[in-house]
């Protein structure tokens, strides 16, 4: 069986369906601190299978024990942290105490337990911002933000525990911009409060609950003047996660790889594309750029293609049809 923490997240719970599809069972851990526990009952909708759920805090070293000897646990899929890059700046200890101690409790029972293939959630932001575009593994890192630091420390922490045991298998996966939703319409993306992100503002503008779009800057050296992002869609990325589970269950050691689709679209992009994928009309007004953004960001996708056999396979287009079924359907 797989564990998942933090499962029933938005990435996390896309990722579960495209483990059981590919014959995989899952036991999921999540405290449902960014997520509620109907999204595992969804999970069984779509795929027609059973997922174990413990309601527990991964921090929780008793709990997270017992769950082992519950179940036969072969590797860990570990999702489960805060993400709000603000919200780290207002509450940094928050931020690191979740998402480092989850992972050293986590570590540290796979360890005692003899189970030593893990996936791991990194990001894009652990790249210093000064590097060129597209983003290689081998780019200078840095980060600009408590947030992006917890992902850079977990990163090197898996890294020190493969080289200080060699029956570690890791691969900590670097994502960009995950939006979209299962095709189901069932599970997606469902920020609390005003959403941070692009795209589940646009489907809040289009379903009505916000009145338009604040487009942050139009000033930034690309074609049209606005942010250039490597959006991918979450079902892509949740069987990036299959392929690299594969991986790491045949290799031993420490990996970082890019999850991206390799190519950069800016915000009016979005707009536009979102616009055409369901005939609905985006108002939006021109902001002044958000402070920490940068012009532009995209991966480079090599590492993936080589090692994992994985590519993006779903366009633009569909991630914004997507995104909407979810939230009309909601
Ligand atoms: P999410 O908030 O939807 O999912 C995280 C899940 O973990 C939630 O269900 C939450 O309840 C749970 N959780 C948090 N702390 C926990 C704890 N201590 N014990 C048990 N459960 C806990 O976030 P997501 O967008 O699905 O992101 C998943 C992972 O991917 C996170 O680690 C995030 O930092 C990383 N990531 C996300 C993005 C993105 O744009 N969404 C980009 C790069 C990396
Ligand atoms: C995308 C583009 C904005 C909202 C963040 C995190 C990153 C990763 C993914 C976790 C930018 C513009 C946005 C809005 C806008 N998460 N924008 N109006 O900032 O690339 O990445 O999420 O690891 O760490 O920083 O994503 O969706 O917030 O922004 O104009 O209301 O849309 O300026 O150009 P970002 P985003």
């Amino acid at each position: 069986m797989i564990l998942v923490t933090g499962g029933a997240g938005y990435i996390g719970s896309h990722t579960c369906v495209e483990l059981i599809n590919a014959g995989h069972k899952v036991v999921i851990v999540d405290n449902f601190c960014n997520s509620d526990p109907s999204v595992v009952e969804s999970i069984r909708d779509i795929t027609g299978k059973d997922v174990v759920c413990v309601d527990a805090d991964v921090r929780d070293k008793d709990k997270l024990l017992s769950v082992f000897k519950d179940y036969d646990i072969s590797a860990v899929v570990h999702f489960a942290g805060h993400k709000a890059v603000g919200e780290s700046v207002s509450k940094p200890l928050s931020y690191y105490q979740n998402n480092l101690d989850s992972t050293l409790t986590l570590c540290e029972v796979m360890d005692m337990q003899g189970v030593r293939t893990l996936i791991f959630s990194s990001s894009a932001t652990v790249y210093d911002p000064s590097n060129d575009m597209p983003l290689v593994e081998s780019a200078t890192l840095g980060c600009t933000n408590p947030y992006g630091w917890t992902k850079l420390m977990n990163e090197q922490i898996l890294r020190d525990l493969a080289t200080a045991n060699e029956s570690w298998s890791i691969v900590s996966l670097r994502y960009f911009n995950p939006i979209g939703a299962h095709e189901s319409g069932k599970i997606g993306e469902r920020p609390s409060g005003i959403p941070n992100n692009l795209m589940p503002y646009i489907t809040q503008v289009a379903a009505g609950v916000r009145d338009k779009l604040h487009v942050f800057g139009n000033d930034y050296p690309t074609a049209d003047g606005t942010g250039v992002r490597d959006y991918i869609h979450v079902v892509d990325l949740a069987q990036g996660h299959v392929r690299a589970l594969e991986y790491a269950q045949e290799s031993r050691g420490a990996q970082s790889i890019n999850l991206g689709s390799g190519t950069g679209c800016s915000v009016l992009q979005i707009i536009h594309a979102f616009e055409q994928a369901t005939g609905i009309t985006i108002p939006y007004v021109i902001d002044p750029r958000r402070p920490g953004d940068i012009a532009v960001c995209f991966a480079d996708t090599s590492k993936a293609k080589q090692l994992l056999n994985w590519q993006t396979q779903l366009d633009i287009n569909q991630m914004c049809e997507d995104a909407w079924r979810f939230e009309s359907q909601s």
